[in-house]
């Protein structure tokens, strides 16, 4: 249970996985998703960001139901969301970036400018939208969603191989139980 004034933090583990084939078919690229251009932010030379172009494989997970709780996401969804595994799926062209989350219940895709501020159309995760914003700091991919849910993100980094995600969300006023 995810207590009042907790952050819900869970993480997901990903490994890169060299045939980069398909497992879940993908629904087809949404209208009018396109975005507007970003002018190109300039990089110290030693803070380059990693390419996190890939497809990853699920290895493990930890925390998500308080996470789902603290969204106020009904028990059967969540019932689901935890036996879901779902892959990764990344391309990462310049500062245009492509996320897929892939399991064979829903795939989520978010598409996106790093350091361009968009609305994040999360009614397929817990009917909410977000004024959600994604930026690096030093190697790792950071994202603010502001919106009904106080302290709501994540963040994704590499390891190696591995790709990590931290999501987290403050439980406030109207999480439920
Ligand atoms: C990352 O690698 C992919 C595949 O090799 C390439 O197409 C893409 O342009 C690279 N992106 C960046 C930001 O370097």
């Amino acid at each position: 249970m995810c207590v009042c004034v907790c952050v819900c933090v869970f993480r997901l583990a990903w490994t890169l996985s060299a045939s980069p084939v398909r497992q879940h078919p993908l629904p087809p690229h949404p209208a009018g998703s396109s975005l507007q251009q970003a002018p190109s932010p300039t990089w110290p030379a030693q803070t380059m960001p990693p390419n996190l172009t890939g497809y990853y494989r699920f290895v493990s997970q930890k925390n998500m139901e308080d996470y789902l709780q603290a969204l106020n996401i009904g028990v059967a969804l969540r019932k689901i969301a935890l036996l879901l595994k779902p892959d990764k799926e990344i391309d990462h062209q310049g500062n245009h970036m492509i996320v897929k989350t892939l399991s064979m219940f829903r795939n989520y895709i978010l598409e996106f400018e790093v350091g361009v501020e968009f609305e994040e159309d999360l009614r397929i995760v817990d009917g909410r939208k977000c004024q959600t914003i994604v930026t690096w700091e030093e190697e790792q991919l950071v994202c603010v969603q502001k919106g009904e849910v106080p302290n709501r993100g994540w963040r994704h980094w590499l390891e190696g191989e591995k790709l990590y995600l931290v999501s987290w969300v403050r439980a406030g006023k109207g999480a439920s139980t």
